[in-house]
């Protein structure tokens, strides 16, 4: 009987969401041409009411988007961005950047998290069924990024010199597709660019596919680099165009009106320019002086995020602990399973459940909320094994003598068996946090700010992947080192 009207229920639910974005869409639809009328479309005025324009980018494609430092602050800059903020003003409103990977842009746009795409995107006729593209404001061919040494050898054997080898380039890009038309090749498709460059410079690859605006950056930032350019069998001119979601002909409408101003008027050119001596902006400061903040402000929200996760975890961690000791059967398997779950998953799997599944409930966390709910859930696995370990180590007989003299059963538990099972918890927790620390880099993968990802940020504006690692790696030694240290003098203290 139940069973039946649940299902019927469920029935009902299903077609109630299958009609649903039928409707709504209809709706929109009908709203749509009423609007364009007096000027303005859902995106225009979902944007004018926020008084701010959304936009989305990858920022390691100098000159288009690069992070720079910029009066000791970060910020994004490139021709790209010049670009967004003329249409932001266009539309008399705040420019927001959002920096994500190249790979998430398209997502982003249709999911309405950024309004608009400007990261030297080329308009393909795939992209074009998912999203509508704004006029070409930028042409470049694309060439071959290759180690110094062996660049002229390629360049005289053409594109044979890389049948049987390995080539790379960025993940979801016309690159990659470019990249599969090279006989004989294997392609290796990375998410950013540094990455790109250091499997080049180590030998790991034998050339990256570019646009020759980014490979001219590369090639002068980094005088082992080369460039070539081999006479691919595709046209595949990189043509960069802002991408739009396809419910806006009025944005479109004015993006294209600046495009077709500032590409006349000689604003674009100079906002080139501008960024391309951006580039090599600060040659003269210290490294220190140009990417401590990033490191500073990485190793802030990476103890945030130990902070937050710890204490997220002690607390679930205690009550899943309890589940574990309960002597009641479901709870008990319910403690079980949880623990059993998350200490056989990876954390990175962890983390995207996080971060995904929370939106798709409809809780719009920040990343930096879902980065420490993740790891306070799966610290709380851990942390339970902990206490529950704790609270074994106390011997038996203690309970039993707590009971015979008469204390219930929780009182036993709270006055006599706790505070011994304390002194071998603490430490254990201690250790906890120290993992924590280190494992919370995993967190930088749904783009929390934190130390690893900062990392990224340095090797992508320094054109350098190493240095900024072994500066992490040292931070976080400094940091777990003094930690366990401390901790360990904490116990002794303790054990008098
Ligand atoms: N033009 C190429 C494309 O549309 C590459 C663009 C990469 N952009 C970036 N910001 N990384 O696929």
């Amino acid at each position: 009987m139940l069973f039946k009207k649940s299902s019927q229920l469920m029935k009902g639910l299903l077609m109630a969401l299958l009609v649903l974005p039928m409707l709504l869409s209809a709706l929109t639809a009908s709203r749509q041409s009423a609007q364009a009328a007096d000027n303005t479309d859902p995106v225009v005025s979902r944007i004018q009411k926020k008084g701010k324009l959304t936009v989305g980018l990858s920022a390691d494609y100098a000159p288009y988007e690069f992070h720079q430092q910029v009066n000791g602050h970060d910020k994004i800059v490139g021709f790209d961005v010049s670009l967004a903020k003329a249409v932001a003003d266009e539309l008399g409103v705040k420019l927001v950047v959002q920096d994500m990977g190249f790979d998430a842009l398209l997502g982003a746009l249709k999911t309405g998290k950024v309004d608009m795409i400007a990261s030297g995107m080329t308009a393909t006729p795939e992209r074009e069924e998912q999203v509508a593209f704004s006029n070409v404001y930028l042409r470049s061919p694309q060439v071959m990024i290759v180690n110094k040494d062996k660049a002229s050898q390629y360049q005289s054997e053409g594109l044979s010199a890389f049948s049987g080898k390995k080539i790379g380039a960025q993940t979801q890009t016309t690159q990659e597709e470019v990249a599969h038309t090279v006989p004989g090749a294997s392609v290796v498709a990375l998410q950013k660019y540094p990455n790109l460059i250091s499997q080049l410079t180590q030998g790991l690859i034998q050339g990256v596919v570019a646009e020759k605006t980014i490979a001219q950056a590369y090639t002068e930032q980094n005088k082992k680099l080369a460039m070539i350019e081999p006479h691919y069998q595709t046209d595949a001119t990189g043509a960069a165009a802002v991408a739009l979601p396809k419910d806006a002909p009025v944005l479109k409408e004015k993006t294209n009106a600046v495009i077709d101003r500032v590409t006349k008027n000689g604003d674009f050119a100079a906002w080139q320019k501008k960024a391309n001596k951006q580039m090599f902006a600060g040659q003269h400061q210290s490294y220190l002086q140009k990417y401590g903040q990033y490191f500073l402000q990485g190793t802030g929200i990476t103890l945030a995020l130990a902070v937050v996760g710890v204490l997220i975890g002690t607390s679930l961690g205690t009550v899943v602990a309890l589940l574990k000791l309960s002597s009641h059967f479901l709870l008990k398997a319910i403690g079980n399973i949880y623990v059993e779950y998350v200490r056989g998953t990876p954390l990175l799997v962890q983390a995207f459940m996080v971060f995904f599944g929370t939106q798709a409930l409809g809780l719009h966390f920040s990343a930096f909320v879902a980065g420490s709910l993740a790891m306070g859930l799966n610290s709380a696995a851990y942390v339970a094994e902990i206490i529950r370990s704790g609270i074994d180590s106390v011997d038996q007989g203690q309970m039993e003598a707590a009971r015979s003299l008469g204390f219930k059963h929780s009182q036993s538990m709270r006055l006599v068996v706790l505070p011994q099972a304390v002194r071998t918890i603490l430490p254990a927790l201690g250790n906890e946090f120290v993992s924590v620390i280190k494992e919370g880099s995993v967190i930088s993968v749904i783009g929390v700010g934190e130390l690893m990802y900062e990392t990224g940020v340095v090797q992508g504006a320094s054109f350098e992947p190493f240095m900024p690692l072994f500066i992490t790696s040292m931070i976080y030694f400094i940091l777990t080192f003094t930690i366990s240290r401390l901790l360990g003098f904490a116990e002794r203290r303790m054990n008098r």
